[in-house]
């Protein structure tokens, strides 16, 4: 028999309303089922026990590539997958929802938690997010899209407010979960930071007039793990359960009750939110569709098609069977699966070192490895190995990066740099081997500017989860072409980010750069940057033409354009369509993404590519009508291989007639 509201006395709908303990719902004297939150993006985090468990009691399970690095597929079917895959191993291990995704925007490349982010474009970072909600929920398994909202810092993220004006949130901050709502996420997880002076568990105008009446969610609001102040606040802002259990909340809650603080009404609909999820996670959707051995090839897939040629001078790269090559750098043998904090996984699967993987692809090929690692020793007899290995070699290969040490929730990073030691064994070989092929293993933007002039090759390799190196070898070697392309700006350095090194002052941080984030900011500040977003390279080479744009409504477009792989293999590329107004009554960004396409191009193929644009590809939002507005006049249509490098444009009309435009005074 379904239990329903009025089948709970007053206790138990008040015991519902906080979590029973670290991991799990309350099963309110036994009437209901209790559910199991776990962690995370990249994978299945599920502790034994609902205690806050240690590496030993945590379950094992597919370490996937994270989504900072998935991002640069670009890919709305390497996201679902994801979510597919992970759903497989929560299905296994008795999980109901999973504590994901994540889609904070990227304001700064400081940011801890940046490795578990998509994007510093919105509609980026929202439609391919909606995707991976798909995968996991598509098995009957939910989700909580997270941190809403306006958590870009680890820095204080307890108790620093975010203060910003509406404008940007909607255009900004808010965009990319009105997306990824589309999808219906079962639940959606609050941030810990104030927004705007009030904490995000009890601001009722987040998470009621904007989360619930303004984009539409009807789900569970389920608190970041100690994100609630105050129970009853937080029952009134419409916040439906407290995550972990407390010891004050039922207190809280019934001395608000008892004072007439919160009403049965407010009770009552937290706690129907909540039976109608339990409902939702009965179902008969979980039949996992993989194996472990599958999950793993899953993840490998994913990363590579996700991680980014960044150089290729001369065309060192692919590896030519035959070609000597030297392999230097720790991460060759123990890359980071991701960054730390709660997102970690724990995976049974050994990586193979990369030497081996490239020996088994290269097999007329001599590789070097490097024996002996840095252990805080004498680095410099470490060095001397490795430059005696490069030195003679065909090509160099240096593994860098950062780890779960420096890339991780919690706190931020305070540079953008590689650690010293490995900016100098990079410049180091690079003097005996004009051949240098850097590998970055990293979780968001690094500063390359101290030696990117001194190598022929860089790989965005980022934090690919397990089986890396075999995506890495496959990459090297050709036998798969690098397609990624950057999801977030690499800047020159960290000087030329609005924010630089500022990290707030523990009270608040003003978001003055207001809606110029990541390239909107860069195009409007002629700033100069290392790597654009949307930029990425390719072992083919393609030639974009024949843009044409096809009205089909006032303001539905679709944009059709032809690219040509002109090399001999075949490749995928990734074409991005800006809009631009031309002119406009408020200040805009230079271009905003509004479309984007990944298309397999065989060798010598020309394919058509269409995107389809509408009334949403050309608004603003308008704080003065209190709706998204379309101003009529001229816009242009660029598609671009990148950002910064626009290949063809074209000019459209949007002329609506007033009763679908706000009338403007100059009307007439
Ligand atoms: C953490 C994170 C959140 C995670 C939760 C449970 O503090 O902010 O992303 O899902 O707590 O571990």
């Amino acid at each position: 028999m379904k239990i329903q509201t009025k089948d709970l006395t007053l206790e138990e709908k008040l015991n519902l309303l906080s979590g029973e303990t670290i991991w799990t719902t309350n099963q309110t004297n036994g009437k209901l089922k209790s559910i199991w939150m776990s962690d995370g993006p990249h994978g299945l985090r599920k502790l034994q026990d609902t205690s806050w468990g240690t590496w030993e009691t945590t379950v094992e399970a597919t370490a996937m590539p994270n989504l900072g690095l998935v991002a640069n597929s670009w890919d709305k079917e390497m996201f679902y997958l994801m979510g597919s895959t992970i759903a497989d191993d929560c299905i296994d291990n008795n999980v109901d929802v999973l504590l994901a995704p994540g889609v904070n925007i990227k304001r700064t490349p400081l940011c801890g938690r940046n490795f578990e982010y998509v994007s510093e474009d919105p509609f980026l970072a929202g439609t391919l997010a909606k995707e991976y909600i798909d995968g996991v929920q598509d098995k009957g398994i939910g989700t909580s899209l997270k941190h809403f909202a306006i958590n870009n810092r680890e820095y204080d993220r307890l108790f620093q407010s975010s203060d910003l004006d509406e404008r940007t949130m909607m255009e900004i901050y808010f965009k990319a979960f009105e997306i990824a709502l589309r999808a219906k996420p079962w639940t959606v997880m609050c941030s810990y930071n104030p927004v705007n002076g009030v904490y995000a568990s009890e601001n009722k105008k987040l998470l009621d007039t904007y989360l619930r009446k303004t984009f539409g969610f009807d789900g569970v609001i389920v608190s970041d793990w100690g994100a609630v102040h105050n129970r009853y606040k937080s029952l009134k802002a419409t916040l439906d359960i407290e995550m972990p259990n407390s010891t004050v909340a039922f207190d809280n809650l019934k001395n608000a009750y008892d004072k007439g603080l919160i009403t049965m009404e407010e009770i009552d609909a937290s706690v129907e939110r909540i039976l109608t999820l339990i409902e939702k996670t009965e179902n008969d959707k979980k039949k996992t569709t993989t194996t472990p051995t599958e999950r793993h090839e899953n993840a490998v897939k994913i990363s590579s098609e996700s991680m980014v040629l960044l150089k290729n001078e001369d065309n060192i790269l692919p590896i030519k069977n035959g070609q000597s090559v030297a392999v230097a750098g720790m991460f060759a043998n123990r890359p980071p699966y991701g960054g730390g904090g709660s997102a970690i996984v724990k995976t049974k699967y050994k990586e193979e070192p990369l030497s081996k993987l490239l020996k088994d692809k290269l097999p007329n090929s001599e590789i070097k490895a490097q024996t002996a690692y840095e252990d805080g020793v004498n680095k410099n007899f470490k060095l001397k190995e490795k430059i005696l290995n490069a030195y003679g070699s065909d090509v160099s290969i240096v593994c860098v990066g950062n780890d779960s040490t420096i890339e991780a929730e919690c706190f931020d990073r305070t540079t953008i740099k590689l650690l010293p030691h490995q900016i100098n064994t990079i410049k180091e070989l690079a003097k005996v081997n004009e051949n240098t092929v850097v590998l970055l293993y990293v979780g968001s933007a690094v500063d390359v500017s101290d030696w990117i002039d001194d190598v022929k090759a860089v790989v965005l390799v980022g934090f690919a989860g397990e089986g890396v190196n075999e995506s890495v070898s496959d990459i090297l070697t050709g036998k798969v072409c690098p397609s990624g392309k950057l999801a977030e700006t690499y800047p020159l350095t960290l000087e030329d980010t609005y924010s630089e090194d500022y990290m707030g002052n523990g009270g608040a941080e003003l978001y003055s750069d207001g809606i110029f984030v990541g390239y909107r900011y860069y195009d409007a500040s002629d700033a100069q940057v290392m790597f654009p977003f949307g930029y990425g390279l390719s072992y083919a080479n393609f030639t974009y033409s024949d843009l044409e744009v096809v009205k089909t409504g006032d303001t539905d477009f679709t944009v059709k354009y032809k690219i040509t792989n002109n090399s001999d293999i075949d490749a995928k590329e990734i074409s991005q369509v800006y809009v631009k107004d031309v002119f406009s009554m408020v200040v805009r960004p230079e271009k905003e993404l509004k479309g984007f396409s990944k298309d397999l191009i065989k060798a010598g193929e020309t394919k058509t590519v269409e995107v389809k644009l509408d009334f949403s590809s050309f608004a603003y939002y308008s704080t003065a009508f209190d709706k998204w507005h379309v101003e009529n006049g001229d816009f242009e249509i660029l598609v671009g291989s990148s950002s910064q490098d626009i290949l063809l444009k074209a000019k459209v009309n949007v002329s609506l007639p007033n009763e679908t435009q706000q009338s403007n005074e100059w009307d007439v």
